[in-house]
């Protein structure tokens, strides 16, 4: 069989967990895998933790249904014990519903019962060459102090990461050479973001669909509508520096309580400096934290002397943070949200900006957090 592993394999041979508790599907996934990784079973949660706590392990196969838990409970914990592991969801219960379900819980890919062999061994391949990017971005953010130094110092880091990157990844970067042109620079910042925390990646891509879904109601350009998709994306990139990340940690709160890192939107900004991105997602990046009524931070700006995009942002990434789920905290339902933000219209936000917001997520409302979770601005921005 003609397979594995890509054109930049990974220096050891992968170690590949297959959690199932049917014998039959089990063994043929160690058969199917054995040529060419290093295979470990278990037949249950307890027996997979087992595993995961004794020894190394790259990537799983993930059975949904599973005799002592759920596959996308045990898929919970293990992405939140062992963020670098990659797991593959294979199940004969399968819907697009619970498909999404564990890809939002940080599932690099879902496969249906009975599978083709094929498939299952190029997403395997697929899967660990983005282990080996995000392994790579992980530890290149935990250690970089040049992306928080001087200009120079920040540029120099960006080509180094840049450049290991690409020596990493293959298509996705589209044709070498071209490291700087924003289509190519997409793929990684998505991967940066995934890298530092799923969540982070989860909230910035919604936020981005939020903010795009009101730009489209207003009489933007194109250029500005492709800033504001790029810039509500990154808008806390400043996030992706050594310190743990906590969803929690940026809850801008409609009341004007803000907790967490007050300094990630200047952080964000000048880390995006030398990559001379448009002046407007600088902007979104700086500014997605100030009021209407001057009461924001980091700079204290006022209504209209905050750009336009930076206030679309500033009402995107409020209503994710109220209508997210996490864990100890019920999420508002979008009309419970709306509610709460209006309550601000005038004050923390823009008065007119806020009344279209809330009147065009209440329109759409029943397709709302799937399409939020289902597009990412690099889909976008093809189209
Ligand atoms: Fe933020």
């Amino acid at each position: 069989m003609n397979v594995p592993v890509t054109s930049e394999p990974v220096k050891h041979k992968p170690t590949l967990l297959v959690v199932d508790d049917e014998a039959g599907p089990r063994d043929a996934l160690k058969v199917i895998l054995r040529p060419f990784f290093n295979i470990q079973a278990a037949e249950s949660a307890s027996a997979a933790i087992d595993v995961l706590n004794s020894r190394h392990i790259d990537l799983i196969t993930l059975d949904q249904k599973l005799p002592d838990r759920q596959g996308l409970d045990l898929l919970q914990d293990i992405k939140h014990h062992h963020a670098d592991v990659e797991v593959i969801i294979i199940t004969g219960y399968g819907s697009l519903k619970s498909a999404m379900e564990g890809i939002r819980h940080g599932a690099a890919g879902y496969l249906l019962k009975p599978f083709n062999v094929t498939e299952l061994l190029s997403l395997v391949n697929q899967t660990l060459e983005k282990k080996q990017r995000l392994d790579f971005l992980r530890h290149f953010i935990g250690t970089s102090t040049g992306l928080w130094g001087s200009e120079t110092e920040c540029a120099q880091a960006w080509s180094e990461l840049i450049a290991g990157y690409h020596a990493i990844g293959k298509s996705t970067l589209g044709h070498e050479g071209k490291s700087d042109s924003l289509p190519d620079l997409l793929p990684l910042f998505s991967d940066l973001l995934e890298a530092k925390d799923r969540q982070l990646l989860n909230h910035c891509s919604r936020v981005s669909f939020y903010a795009t879904l009101l730009g489209n109601r207003i009489d933007l350009t194109l250029a500005e509508q492709k800033s504001l998709a790029l810039g509500a994306f990154l808008h806390d990139i400043g996030k992706i520096g050594p310190e743990p990340y906590q969803f929690a940690d940026d809850e801008i709160t409609v009341t004007g309580e803000a907790v967490g890192n007050r300094n990630h939107p200047e952080q964000g900004s000048k880390l995006v400096l030398p990559l001379k991105l448009s002046a407007e997602v600088g902007q979104i990046i700086a500014y997605h934290h100030e009021r209407w009524d001057g009461a924001g931070y980091p700079f204290g700006l006022k209504e209209e002397g905050i750009p336009q995009l930076a206030r679309i942002v500033c009402l995107a990434q409020t209503f994710d943070h109220l209508t997210a789920e996490r864990p100890g905290r019920t999420p508002l339902s979008i009309d419970d949200a709306c509610r709460e933000m209006l309550k601000y219209a005038g004050t923390h936000f823009e008065k007119n900006l806020t009344e279209l917001f809330s009147h065009m997520v209440q329109e759409c409302k029943a397709s709302l957090p799937a399409m939020a979770m289902a597009t990412t601005p690099t889909d976008r921005s093809n189209s």
